[in-house]
């Protein structure tokens, strides 16, 4: 088959997911394993949410419902736009491929940071875009190098803010004075899926921008701080004439009934989702002192991981941990062979990572 099968695809990299708990325990014969190398939420979703799916799932027998509505009207209506502004995606994963599907294919170029959230640039190889890296400067978005690196062919530009990676993120003035000047027919895709940890005076309030500029789309997801990353269900904002493109290109059902309940009642549930940002913002605190009393270099994060510094390669901190039944992601595949990224997990997850990094440094 690979004889007939597009050109474009053979030099694509496979995104490699973090291990599943499962897997590393029959692999590894461990009882005990926690996961902090996905940046997931360690806590399940709330009681609510979880007696709305249990309640939902006896229609699983019927396809659910492609637009979306309820769900849209709650959102549109908590965002204060129109439901024609919103796009709803497997996951905010989805609005990524759509976005390349629209705009970018062979012979075009898609501007990312380097290194940015993998999934920017598989998509955009796969399209046969030629895809632009351009260097974080202290692990921040180098937004003047990535206006210089805009040619006639550039077709979309992918700022993640915060990124992943880095957990960094860029303010509402730096984004201005990026889109200032820029060509208004090039994609200008803010990826926001840690939107809700960002606690930050001069973060950008992306919804504000899309008034005055109909090429930029912002996307959110409900897998970080909303726990539903096993349900797959994000979300994009932008102008209605945007959203209509996308629209056309979408599959009829890609957001299952389940996300579609959840989701509603997540929208609701707003205490005890500030719960769990009080948590994350605790332990968040813990594990940057905790990696200062181990001499470990970190970029002081804005989300639910922290990129640390290891003394050793990587890989061998990663698998040193893994044995103990700790997976965090080996950051070797972005081309940090010195770095590990964990996830802030519960308090009592963070004690045993830092007590086994003490261990194994
Ligand atoms: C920067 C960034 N964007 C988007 C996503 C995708 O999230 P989802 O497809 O679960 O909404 C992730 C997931 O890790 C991410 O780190």
């Amino acid at each position: 088959m690979k004889s007939i099968v597009k050109k474009t695809i053979l030099a694509v990299k496979p995104y490699v997911p973090g291990k599943p708990i499962e897997e590393v325990k029959r692999e590894l014969r461990l009882r005990d394993v926690i996961k902090l190398a996905s940046n997931e939420n360690p806590y399940s979703p709330s009681p609510k949410v979880l007696k709305a799916i249990t309640q939902a799932s006896k229609e699983l027998n019927r396809y659910p419902d492609g637009d979306c509505h309820y769900l849209r009207k709650a959102l549109a209506g908590k965002l204060n736009v129109s439901g024609k502004q919103l796009i709803f995606g497997n996951g905010s994963d989805e609005l990524i491929v759509l976005a390349v599907r629209a705009f970018a294919g062979k012979g075009d170029e898609v501007v990312i940071a380097k290194p940015s959230f993998l999934i920017y640039s598989i998509v955009s190889a796969i399209a046969g875009a030629k895809v632009k890296a351009v260097p974080l400067k202290d692990f921040r978005y180098d937004l003047d190098a990535m206006k210089k690196a805009v040619t006639r062919k550039t077709k979309i530009i992918f700022l993640g803010n915060p990124d992943n990676p880095s957990g960094m993120y860029f303010t509402e003035k730096e984004i201005r004075s990026f889109l200032k000047g820029l060509r208004r027919n090039i994609l200008v895709f803010i990826d926001e899926a840690y939107y809700e940890y960002v606690n930050a005076r001069d973060y950008v309030d992306s919804l504000k921008l899309l008034r005055s500029y109909k090429n930029v789309i912002v996307t959110r997801t409900f897998s970080k701080m909303y726990g539903l990353a096993g349900l797959r269900i994000g979300y994009g904002i932008a102008n209605a004439q945007l959203i209509d493109l996308l629209n056309r290109i979408r599959e009829p059902f890609n957001v299952n009934s389940l996300a579609q309940v959840a989701a509603m009642v997540v929208l609701k549930d707003r205490a005890y989702y500030r719960g769990l940002a009080k948590k994350v913002n605790v332990q968040r605190k813990y594990l940057h002192e905790s990696f200062k009393k181990l001499n470990l270099d970190f970029v002081a994060s804005r989300t639910n991981f922290i990129l640390v510094k290891t003394n050793d390669h990587s890989g061998n901190v990663a698998k040193k941990l893994l044995k103990k039944g700790i997976i965090v992601r080996d950051m070797s595949v972005w081309g940090l062979r010195r770095f590990i990224r964990v996830t802030i997990g519960s308090a009592q997850e963070n004690k045993r990572l830092i007590k086994t990094l003490k261990e194994i440094l």
